[in-house]
This record gives C-alpha cells, structure tokens and sequence, in this order.
C-alpha cells in the first residue's frame, strides 16, 4: 500500500497550500462571491499576490503579453528545454478556491520542496498562472495559454480590448512537457476512495451563439396562436440540446426586451458541447444546428448559429501517463486513470510539447460553485506526486521522505499550528 513516511515539510506545504488557496479566495472582481476574470483588477492582484509568492520562492518572476504569471527556476544545463507546470488564476463566476490556483499552488509547493533539497535539473522550470482559462470575460477559452502557443487567431484578437497579447508566443521546441494539477471537478476519486488520478485525455468543446429573433408584442393582447416568441422557441431548442445524446449546456441566456408584460422578440443564448470523440461532437453539433432550423421553421422565428470556438480533444502524452501512474501508485498504492470532461490549459498547450495531468479528489464532484472543496491530505499526495514525477522525469531517484501517504487531517492542523506559532515568535 506505498509508503507511511509523511515529512514534516511536505505537512507544512500542504497546509500552506490551503492557506494561499483561501487567501487567493478572497481576491475577487465581485463583492461577496469568487470571480476573476482575464486581465480584471482581481486578476492583477491575484497575479502580485502569487507572484511575491514566487519570488519568495527564489524564482525569477514576470507576466508575460497575455498576462500569464511565470515563475523561473533556471537550470544551469546549457541547452536545456524547459518544463512548464501550473495551472490558471482565472475563475468562473461565483466560483469555488480550487479550479485553477490549486495547480498553480501545487506546482509552486513542489518547485519550493525541490529547491530545498539543493537537487540541479537538467531543464528548467517555469510555475506558470495561466490568465484564462473559463473565458467568462470574452465566452472564448483559453487566450493565455493560445497566446503562449501561437493559436489565437485574427478573430480572438480582434474580439478583445487587450492589444498585443499574442506577444506572449514562445518559441517553438522551447518546451518539452508540460504538467497540469487540477481539481477533478467530478466524482470518480472520490467514488474509488482515492486521493489521485492520472488524466488520459481532455473533451474537444464546441461553444455557439445562438440568436432566435421572433417578434415582440403585446403579453395581453395578442392571441396565443399569433405569436413568434423567441423565448419558446429558445425553450424548445434547450431541450434538443439537453437530449443531444452528448455532454450539451446551455449555460447563458438573455431574453429580451426583457419585460413580464412583454412576448419575448429576441433570445440570446450559448451552447457548449462536448466529447471525447471528435465524430461524436461534430454529429451532435450538426444535430442542433438541424433541431435548431427546424424549431424557428416551426414557429416562425429566424435562428442563427454563430460559432464561437471550437478545441479538438486532446489525449495526454503515453510516456508521461506511464510516469505518471508509477509515481500516483507508489504515492497511493493504486492507480487509475480517467478522462476530463472539462477543458483545461493543456489541451491548449498540446499543440506545443506533450501535456500531461493529474486530478485531485473534490469533496463530492462538486466544481464551478463555491462549495469547491479539497483535503489538505490529497493536496499533500498531489505535491509529493508533482516531486517524484519531476524527479522522474529528470531521472533522478526521489527522497525517501517525499510519500505522504495516510496524512490525516489533525495531524496537518497541528502542523499548520505548530507553524503558525513559530511565525509569530520569530517576528519582530
Ligand atoms: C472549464 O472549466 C471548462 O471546462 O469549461
Ligand atoms: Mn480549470
Ligand atoms: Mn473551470
């Protein structure tokens, strides 16, 4: 069942993980509730906030064009190809503390515990905080990672107020994996009794605008067979989507003009669709494009489908699921693989070197909503794995100390205590 040595360093950092993740918590553009978006005012300070962490770490810290925060450990290999690891700072609205800085937090606790131990690698390392990756501000995902990778295109660049951000592309070959932690956001860890799981691949998504015009009217006076109401046309079309047979959302909606005693003349929604398959997704997009006309047909309302971004599914890098696995059993004595459903910066980066990822256990599944929970004990599991994995890649057998299996809550909060309590002695 793997080791039971837990080092007292990597209880410190899991519990400083927490502490960070709660602090960035509370950086947010909406009082009252998690929400930062690319390049707002809550982003720059969570970017400053990470950043002196960074630095207090020893890495050499910049934001790059896109806003993406970098934190460099060089190597002193001349020649040497670079290993990106992290995640995104960027949330969803209204969003749990863990999607996104967690894999930034973990990667900044793994790079911080490896420099401790004095080891020299033959690459670099760059922590990096991707600045978004749920696309709320523009509906387009991803924009510091494809601006990292070179892929934004006219169309992204021309739909953002933010100028130059494709700056940010770096070199090809630069890079020769990257890693990714992440919350699972579902609840199969949790179901298996396990702490890790190693990614095999990450859904394609397509995302749509979807515009229904009908005509508005009078809500007393026009008969109910008379009318083109663009709402129950969109209720109609977010029920085909709902049955498309594939993982389908309609998150968004607007009605408008938007009154109690108003026929709805126009709808705006969005639909996000996805899958693991290619085929699959591309056939059920072509199904609701179908359901969609034959709806406004129907009803007589026109309907248009305005494509908004569309990301191939992306299977994570064999060699690297093969470390991976070794490294998660011998953390946690078995381990499993499974597939994201949700998108994450690396499918993004996989145009660039091989990605890789590793998901963290979430208190029931639960993700994009500020019940968003993690055990400091699995965050310890996850920092020792993101270790050894580096270790291996470096081929460099891993401390003795770095397995963390069986940490348990009371022992991290006396810790966490412990620390606490040295930090206020020793300050002035
Ligand atoms: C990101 O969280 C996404 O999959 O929408
Ligand atoms: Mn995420
Ligand atoms: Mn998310």
């Amino acid at each position: 069942m793997g080791l039971q040595h837990v080092s007292r360093e990597l209880k410190a950092a899991a519990a400083a993980v927490m502490r960070r993740a709660d602090e960035l918590g509370a950086i947010s553009d909406e009082a009252g509730r998690l929400t930062r978006t690319f390049h707002s005012p809550a982003m720059q300070r969570a970017n400053a906030l990470v950043g002196e962490w960074m630095r207090a770490a020893g890495l050499e810290v910049r934001e790059d064009a896109a806003f993406n925060l970098i934190g460099r450990w060089p190597s002193p290999r001349r020649g040497a190809k670079t290993l990106l690891v992290g995640s995104h700072l960027d949330t969803v609205r209204d969003a749990g503390k863990y999607d996104g800085p967690l894999g930034v937090l973990v990667a900044l606790a793994a790079v911080e515990e490896l420099r401790a131990t004095g080891v020299t690698l033959p690459f670099h390392i760059e922590v990096i905080g991707f600045s978004d990756e749920e696309g709320v501000r523009y509906q387009t995902t991803y924009l510091g990672s494809r601006a990292l990778a070179g892929t934004l295109t006219k169309r992204d660049l021309a739909a953002i107020e933010e100028r130059g951000i494709e700056r940010a592309k770096r070199k090809r070959g630069e890079f020769f994996a990257y890693a990714e932690v992440h919350i699972e956001q579902g609840p199969v860890l949790e179901k298996e009794g396990l702490a890790l799981g190693v990614v095999s691949g990450i859904a394609g998504q397509t995302r749509a605008r979807v515009e229904i015009i009908g005509m508005a009217g009078h809500a007393g006076t026009t008969p109910m067979a008379m009318r083109r109401d663009a709402l129950c046309a969109a209720a109609e079309f977010i029920l085909a989507v709902e049955r498309c047979g594939v993982t389908a959302t309609v998150g968004q909606i607007e009605a408008q003009p938007g009154a109690s005693n108003v026929i709805p003349g126009k709808v705006v929604l969005s639909v996000d669709v996805r899958h693991l398959e290619i085929l699959k997704r591309v056939a059920a997009e072509r199904a609701l494009r179908k359901d969609l006309a034959a709806i406004a047909k129907r009803r007589g309302v026109t309907a248009k489908w305005l494509p908004v971004q569309s990301t191939p599914s992306v299977r994570c890098d064999a060699e690297a699921v093969k470390i991976w696995s070794a490294v998660v059993d011998s953390v946690q004595g078995r381990a499993v693989t499974l597939p994201s459903g949700a998108g994450h910066d690396a499918a993004a980066l996989s145009v660039v070197c091989p990605v890789s990822m590793l998901f963290v256990r979430c208190k029931g599944g639960i993700s994009h909503h500020p019940a968003e929970s993690v055990k400091a004990a699995d965050v310890a599991a996850a920092i020792a794995a993101l270790q050894q994995f580096v270790l291996a890649l470096a081929v460099i057998p891993p401390p003795r100390s770095s397995a963390p299996l069986r940490l348990n809550e009371a022992d991290l909060n006396a810790e966490a205590q412990r620390n606490a309590k040295q930090r206020n002695s020793s300050s002035p």
